[in-house]
This record gives C-alpha cells, sequence and structure tokens, in this order.
C-alpha cells in the first residue's frame, strides 16, 4: 500500500460532494488553522468539497514567493492544492504559526509540485518542525505528498520549517492544524509521525473520508483485502460516546472486514518507513451485526501487546493499543486478528492507525530571548536570514547572532552584530531584555537619541 494521499485529495466520483457542505458552520471547524500557501488574494475561501475554510498565508510568513499552478496540472486536487509558496531564497524558511501550548494538535503539511516553475523538475528538501528535522519530503512522482505529526507545542507558536538541501527550490501547497483531545494518541515520550490510517471494509467504490465526515479531519484511505475478506457493513450510526478523545467517524466505523474463511486470522502486513524506529497503533472495533452468535477474537503480536480475548460490542467503539511503543524487530509489521477457540464467528476489524516515535532533542531557544529579538527584529524590519528559531538548530543560527548552548534547556543569545544594518530610529530599550548578551555592535547605522543606560553592561560595546 503507499502513504501518498492522493486518493483523499481528488475530486473523484465516489468523493460525496455534499451541496449543504456549502453552507456547513464554521463552528464545527473551532480550532481548525488551514492555510492556502500560495493562495493571493486576502480573502479565505469554503473549499467545496469539505467546507473547509481556508486562509491565504500571507500573515505566517514574510518570505518566498506566491506561485499557481496551471489548471492542466491540477489533475482535479483539491484548491488548495491549486497554488503554492516557493523559497529560491535562503536556506531555511519558516511559517510560524500561534498554537495553544500543551495543546495536542495534528499538523498536516501537503505538497502537490504540478510543475508550478515550468522546471519539469521534482525538488527534495527538508521539513522542519522548529528546530528539528520532521521528515524528509521526496515527491517520486507528480501526486502529492503530505506529512503529518501528532505534536504538543512547548510554546504559543510553532515553526514549520522548509529547508534546501541543495536538490532543488522547497515549496509548500497547504499547511493544517487540527487540535486533537490531550487523552488521545498518548506515547510515552517523543511525537507522533503518521505512517498509515485505514478504514478495512471500506463501501465499494469509496476512496476515502475526511472532514465533515471526520470531525478530527484525520484522512482514513481505503484498505480491502478483496481475496481474503468480506465485507460487514451497518445502516445504523455508530457515534463515539462524547468522552471518547478519538472521536471516531460512524461512516468508518459502520463497515468492517472479516475472514472469507471462518477459520483464518484477519492479517495486514505492512513495511514501516524505518525498522529501526518505535511505533504505536491503534486498533478501532464495533460489532456491525447483530449476533445471535459469539465472535470472541485476540489481537496477536506486539501492536497490542497480545490483546483479548475480547468481543467488539455492537454498534459501540473500542480502540485497542498498546500504551508502550513497539518496535518491528527490522521485519514488517504483521498485525494479526485472530479468533477465539470457543467463537463461532470470524474476527472482525473496522479501522486502524500506525505511527512512528519521533523524538525532536533539540532545544528552542529561551522564551525572553526569542520575545527580544523577535521584537527587534519587526522593529527595524530586518531581512538577513531572520527565519525560525534564533540560535537553533546551531547550523541555522540567525546571521550576526552568537548562542550560548550549554544550557540543553534552551539557548541563549549572548551576542549581537547589527553594524551596518541600515537601522534608523532610536536604540531600541528591547535589545537590554537579551538578559546574557555581552557583546553589541550597532555600528555603522542612522541611529538617533540618547544613548540607554542599559547599554552600559556590556563588554563589548560598539555603538557608533
Ligand atoms: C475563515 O476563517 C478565518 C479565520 O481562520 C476567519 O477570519 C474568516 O472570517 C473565515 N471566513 C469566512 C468566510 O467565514
Ligand atoms: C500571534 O501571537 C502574537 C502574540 O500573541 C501576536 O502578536 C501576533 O499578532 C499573532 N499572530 C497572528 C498571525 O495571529
Ligand atoms: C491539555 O493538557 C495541557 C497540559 O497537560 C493543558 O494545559 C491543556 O489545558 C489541556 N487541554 C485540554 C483541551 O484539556
Ligand atoms: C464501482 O465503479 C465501477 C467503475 O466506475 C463500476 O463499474 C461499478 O459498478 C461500481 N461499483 C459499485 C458497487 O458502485
Ligand atoms: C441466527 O443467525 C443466523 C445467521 O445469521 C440466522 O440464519 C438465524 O436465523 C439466526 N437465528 C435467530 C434465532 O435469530
Ligand atoms: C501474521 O501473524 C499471524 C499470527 O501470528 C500468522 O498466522 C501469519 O502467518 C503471519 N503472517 C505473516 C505474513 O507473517
Ligand atoms: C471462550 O474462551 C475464553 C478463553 O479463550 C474464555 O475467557 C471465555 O469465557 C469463553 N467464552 C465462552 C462463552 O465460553
Ligand atoms: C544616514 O542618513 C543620512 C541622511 O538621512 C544619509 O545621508 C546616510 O547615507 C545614512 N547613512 C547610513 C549608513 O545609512
Ligand atoms: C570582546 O572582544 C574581544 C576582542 O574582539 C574578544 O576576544 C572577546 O571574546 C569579546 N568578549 C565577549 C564577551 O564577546
Amino acid at each position: 500500500m503507499s502513504w501518498t494521499s492522493k486518493q483523499l485529495l481528488f475530486l473523484v466520483a465516489g468523493f460525496a460532494l455534499n451541496l449543504m457542505l456549502l453552507v456547513h458552520s464554521q463552528d464545527d471547524q473551532s480550532g481548525f488553522i488551514s492555510i492556502d500557501c500560495g493562495f493571493q488574494r486576502d480573502s479565505g475561501y469554503f473549499e467545496k468539497t469539505t467546507g473547509i475554510n481556508y486562509t491565504s498565508d500571507a500573515t505566517f510568513i514574510d518570505t518566498g514567493e506566491s506561485k499557481s499552478l496551471l489548471p492542466s496540472n491540477m489533475n482535479n486536487y483539491q484548491q488548495p492544492y491549486g497554488s503554492v509558496r516557493s523559497f529560491p531564497e535562503g536556506a531555511r524558511n519558516c511559517y510560524k504559526i500561534n498554537v495553544t501550548r500543551g495543546n495536542k494538535y495534528l499538523i498536516r503539511a501537503g505538497f502537490l509540485y504540478g510543475n508550478y516553475d515550468g522546471q519539469d523538475k521534482i525538488p527534495e528538501f527538508e521539513l522542519h518542525l522548529g528546530p528539528n528535522l520532521w521528515d524528509t519530503v521526496s515527491l517520486e512522482t507528480y501526486e502529492s505528498t503530505t506529512k503529518e505529526i501528532i505534536y504538543v507545542p512547548l510554546r504559543n507558536y510553532i515553526h514549520v520549517c522548509l529547508v534546501n538541501t541543495g536538490s532543488g527550490v522547497p515549496f509548500i501547497s497547504v499547511l493544517e492544524l487540527r487540535p486533537l483531545h490531550n487523552a488521545s494518541y498518548q506515547p510515552k515520550t517523543g511525537s507522533l509521525a503518521f505512517v498509515s490510517r485505514y478504514d478495512t471494509g471500506q463501501r465499494p467504490n469509496r476512496t476515502g473520508y475526511r472532514y465533515p465526515d471526520d470531525i478530527l479531519d484525520r484522512f482514513w484511505y481505503a484498505y480491502d483485502d478483496l481475496d481474503d475478506w468480506t465485507q460487514l457493513n451497518t445502516l445504523s450510526t455508530i457515534n463515539s460516546e462524547s468522552d471518547d478523545p478519538y472521536q471516531l467517524p460512524s461512516v468508518v466505523m459502520s463497515t468492517a472486514s472479516t475472514t472469507k474463511n471462518p477459520s483464518d486470522s484477519l492479517s495486514i502486513v505492512l513495511s514501516l518507513p524505518d525498522k529501526d524506529a518505535e511505533y504505536y497503533s491503534y486498533l478501532h472495533f464495533a460489532e456491525v451485526e447483530k449476533l445471535n452468535q459469539s465472535r470472541l477474537q485476540y489481537v496477536l503480536g506486539d501492536v497490542a501487546g497480545n490483546f483479548g480475548p475480547f468481543a467488539p460490542q455492537y454498534l459501540s467503539i473500542n480502540t485497542i493499543y498498546d500504551t508502550n511503543a513497539w518496535s518491528s524487530g527490522g521485519k514488517d509489521v504483521n498485525i494479526s486478528i485472530t479468533r477465539a477457540e470457543n467463537s463461532t464467528l470470524p474476527p472482525i476489524l473496522n479501522a486502524f492507525e500506525i505511527y512512528m516515535v519521533k523524538h525532536f532533542v533539540e532545544a528552542e531557544t529561551n522564551q525572553g530571548d526569542v520575545d527580544a529579538i523577535s521584537y527587534i527584529k519587526s522593529t527595524y524590519k530586518i531581512k538577513r536570514n531572520w527565519q525560525g528559531d534564533p540560535c537553533a538548530p546551531q547550523h541555522f543560527v540567525w546571521e550576526g547572532v552568537k548562542c550560548n548552548y550549554q544550557d540543553l534547556e534552551s539557548p541563549r543569545i549572548i551576542s549581537l552584530d547589527l553594524s551596518s544594518s541600515g537601522l534608523t530610529g532610536e536604540i531600541a530599550a528591547s535589545i537590554s531584555n537579551l538578559a546574557m548578551i555581552r557583546s553589541l555592535d550597532l555600528s555603522n547605522n542612522n541611529l538617533t537619541g540618547p544613548i540607554p543606560d542599559f547599554l552600559s553592561k556590556f563588554q563589548n560595546l560598539t555603538v557608533l
């Protein structure tokens, strides 16, 4: 199975176009941040197949160029994929997006090259989340790719950065943030990068589901092993309990797969992106048949810690997962649902998800230093390469800034060189908020006004 999101982003015949969506209440999207990168008007729009309200990226970034795809290269992808922001200048360019610290977000970045630059050459580049490598974007085809991660921000903003690695100009089509419930998807440590999310037993000719079928706008892909499986479904709705943090879509949970041969196990074998990494999986079950017999099953293998026996509840959702991460031991993963000996019916599975644990080790610069230098950046409208975190990673430290990395919790700014930067106006008092700064060079600018007292603390001070 492929991990690209092509199907869900296509406007295909099987994808219900519900005209009700055009008047969809935006209350449902509370907390959604939906950014159409490179969209060239200030106003937003409601995307017509999902009803999602997309806005331009103009207020989230101050570098890059907006480009449109030719309609003939859009291949019926949804509207946010019709434009990109590309970054021919600078090694690292970053979006800064306000979030609520401590809340859990699903962050998704989408890329459709579509020959926007007329070069007919697909680039490869890196995607960073704050100072850490999130993933490499290697588009193998002219189809789209999405990268997704479940992340709890430590600050009231996140930086999503595109990093040029010398293999072409980075670009991005769309950025989406979806708030998740704190109690869902809880790794012991780290963040969870998307590997797969499948609706098993999906109805024929459906390619997948997202918002508004899923109020959390997860992408559910169709997984059907047509040779070995039988599809079961119910016309009843299967709603998540209001306190279920996973809030699964009824349309996904009301279909299930079972085995054709009643004595077989239901087995799903998937290759993993990194065989050395650790993973979490979430298996979602609901009985869809009103039974006068018994269906009792186990989940075997490491993915859920040999769970069972259990009977899926009629029209009611169970999510099964191991609270510890598992590793594949260098092999493909084998998710196996087996019937209990005394079960009269074969096992079922409605949906499953797999995520890979990402450990982000680079710390962001001290918050007070970031606030102070950000203020200096906006006051003097400084261009340079001042993108993303000022000190981290060390490789991308801001031009003219020197940092101390001894405090592993957060690097500190210790020196600032703003000489010959065309600064005008008064010397900003916020420089004094760089509490650890020992060296300041403001020479060869047109700064006016009195020299503030706080400058006396600098050992190496060049002001004039
Ligand atoms: C879309 O959402 C933005 C904020 O995310 C809001 O400012 C704007 O009014 C919304 N657009 C419409 C048409 O509701
Ligand atoms: C983000 O938050 C900061 C600080 O609260 C605020 O100054 C800024 O205007 C916000 N940016 C956007 C794009 O809303
Ligand atoms: C989630 O947890 C964080 C910290 O644990 C807390 O600050 C935040 O309010 C919680 N959010 C919700 C929606 O419960
Ligand atoms: C699925 O689509 C194919 C080709 O478009 C069509 O022939 C078939 O009848 C469809 N099946 C169902 C169950 O709608
Ligand atoms: C029990 O289920 C079987 C198979 O679904 C069905 O043939 C039979 O009529 C059912 N019996 C009762 C009492 O519902
Ligand atoms: C997957 O695991 C099940 C149960 O342990 C086993 O029967 C099946 O052969 C395995 N499949 C593969 C391809 O390893
Ligand atoms: C079926 O077997 C399991 C153990 O495999 C046991 O826990 C359960 O009680 C049995 N159920 C019935 C109805 O016999
Ligand atoms: C400072 O300003 C003066 C007059 O506005 C201008 O002639 C001069 O070139 C400026 N110097 C620098 C270094 O920008
Ligand atoms: C001050 O400048 C001297 C000479 O340029 C340099 O050796 C020293 O490291 C500087 N001190 C600080 C705190 O930057």
